[in-house]
């Protein structure tokens, strides 16, 4: 199935003021690259190579100029507006004309993984319906919460709820099929005054095409909300990447390795970047590989 990759970054970032006055909350570094990286890195890893960048008037441009069209990296980046933060669901009435007919694989531009997720194999195999995942989390209430049964079958989500049933938490990527368009037209905005990405999961959840898959303890879904917790993603980040000497999350990286591009371009690529701790960890990426 031709699936087709959307960021959502955009959202008012009001708990991390005054850093988002200027830039929004995904513009923002997590230890040495904007955060933003991190969600586009996963779809890279998952394959997908059509994206659509969805994020406010003001912030879209910055978007735009951080990470252009998509092409030195060996995917297709494009962009749209969302008016009013009216939803996570919107994304998908937005991502129509994109979409064209298309399966979708939705990131917030807020979430950032780490760890073998094996999102390839699960995107390569994907049948239709809809596919969230399951990650414990000591502080549900935070989030989306899934209940499962002794079996493993999904009873029910909720966003928010003051009482979770369970303490997975529903991550921010999900997997929808050809349908997603349409499912998404028959919400209806919740009290808050937003098209719920819950809603929609109840929606095939309701249809029995609901498929929810649990995320081992041994991947890390790490939360970017609040400046503490910004500051222990960066920390993270910057323990595995110190001590294996690896980046995790560099677009152009994943790019060569995956053959999205020649060792050519990849040099010429690096060729363009100023002289930096960056340019230089891909300088060795590339000799290490010749
Ligand atoms: O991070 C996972 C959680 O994301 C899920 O467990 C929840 O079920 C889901 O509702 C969402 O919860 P949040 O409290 O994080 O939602 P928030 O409204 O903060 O939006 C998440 C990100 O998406 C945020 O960076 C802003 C962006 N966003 C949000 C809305 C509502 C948009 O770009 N446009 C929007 O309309």
């Amino acid at each position: 199935m031709h699936i087709k990759g959307i960021i959502l970054a955009g959202g008012a970032g009001t708990r991390l003021y005054p850093m988002t006055s200027v830039a929004s909350k995904q513009l923002q570094p997590v230890y040495d690259k904007p955060m933003i990286y991190y969600p586009l890195s996963t779809l890279m890893l998952a394959g997908v190579r059509e994206v659509l960048l969805i994020s406010t008037p003001v912030d879209l441009p910055r978007f735009r100029r951080l990470l252009g069209d998509g092409r030195t990296w060996g995917i297709s980046i494009e962009y749209c507006v969302q008016p009013e933060p009216a939803g996570i669901a919107q994304a998908f009435l937005l991502a129509d004309a994109f979409l064209d007919g298309a399966a979708a694989i939705l990131i917030l531009g807020d979430n950032v993984f780490y760890g073998k997720m094996r999102l390839n194999e699960i995107v390569r195999d994907f049948g239709g319906g809809g596919c969230i995942f399951g990650y414990p989390v000591g502080d549900p209430e935070r989030y989306g919460v899934v209940e499962f049964d002794r079996d493993g079958r999904v009873l029910s989500i909720e966003e928010k709820p003051e009482h979770p049933k369970s303490h997975y938490a529903v991550p921010g990527l999900y997997i929808y099929g050809e349908d997603v368009v349409l499912m998404a037209r028959s919400l209806r905005p919740s009290a808050r005054g937003e098209l719920e990405i819950t809603d929609l999961n109840r929606l095939y959840l309701d249809q029995g095409r609901l498929r929810v898959i649990r995320l081992g303890r041994g991947i890390a879904w790490l939360d970017t909300g609040t400046p503490v917790s910004l500051l222990e993603a960066s920390q993270f980040i910057y323990t595995i990447e110190a001590r294996q000497g690896l980046k995790i999350a560099c677009p152009e990286e994943i790019a060569f390795r995956l053959g999205y591009i020649t060792a050519a371009e990849f040099a010429e690529l690096i060729d363009r970047l100023p002289q930096c701790d960056y340019a230089e960890y891909l300088r060795r990426v590339l000799e290490e590989a010749d």
